[in-house]
């Protein structure tokens, strides 16, 4: 059986999909969920689903190395990072070469970097779309997702998987950010499942 544990920051919609698609299957399960935010509702997402959750602060994951301990004690086979915000630290790296995978919201190497996260991508791709339909309102625009392996530097590292969706004329951030969740909740557990293969 193979190990996974998630890394997540926020709301876990990522997480809990990872676990459940992960619950009735003998190849794989999620071991363990940590955040950088004691109040994330993913933690208690994965309680709710009887997944190990817990949180730690900027000293035990910077300075110290507690997680890195919790992580070699927990021994996974991947990690994932589903909606983690801060930047993942080079010794966790490289004591898990290989080992990390992320998931972005926006078609990279478009709309990454330091501070493209969550809505400000969803912002940026918004304008961005709204600026081409104004030039030409029968361009098509797209926007997707992409998981790709963890390196030192924010977005950056081999991608695993790409999806697109359109960006209409009629879509808002929010309506944008809705149509990345779907593709997310489709695409992510069926991309680790087959790294983990
Ligand atoms: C996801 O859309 C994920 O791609 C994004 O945060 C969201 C978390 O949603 N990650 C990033 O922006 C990382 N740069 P969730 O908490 O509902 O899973």
């Amino acid at each position: 059986m193979k190990r996974i544990v998630i890394f997540a920051s926020g709301n876990g919609t990522n997480a809990q999909r990872i676990i459940e698609f992960f619950q009735d299957r003998t190849d794989a399960q999620v071991v363990q969920v940590l955040s950088n935010n004691p109040r994330a509702k993913v933690l208690q997402r994965a309680s709710a689903l009887d997944v190990a959750a817990f949180s730690f602060n900027r000293k035990a994951f910077y300075k110290g190395d507690d997680v890195l301990h919790l992580l070699k004690a927990t021994q996974p086979d991947v990690i994932i990072l589903a909606g983690f915000l801060w930047l993942f630290p080079e010794k966790i790296i490289s004591a898990f070469p290989e080992k990390v995978i992320n998931i972005h919201p926006a078609l990279l190497p478009d709309f990454g970097g330091k501070g493209m996260y969550g809505m400000n991508v969803h912002e940026a791709v918004y304008a961005f779309a709204k600026a081409q339909h104004n030039k030409n309102p029968s361009q098509k625009v797209y926007t997707g997702i992409t998981i790709h392996k963890v390196t030192p530097e924010y977005d950056k590292g081999d991608f695993l998987f790409q999806a697109k969706v359109e960006v209409s004329q009629e879509d808002t951030p929010e309506a944008i950010a809705e149509k990345i969740h779907q593709l997310e909740h489709a695409h992510f557990p069926e991309v680790i499942a087959e790294f983990l293969k």
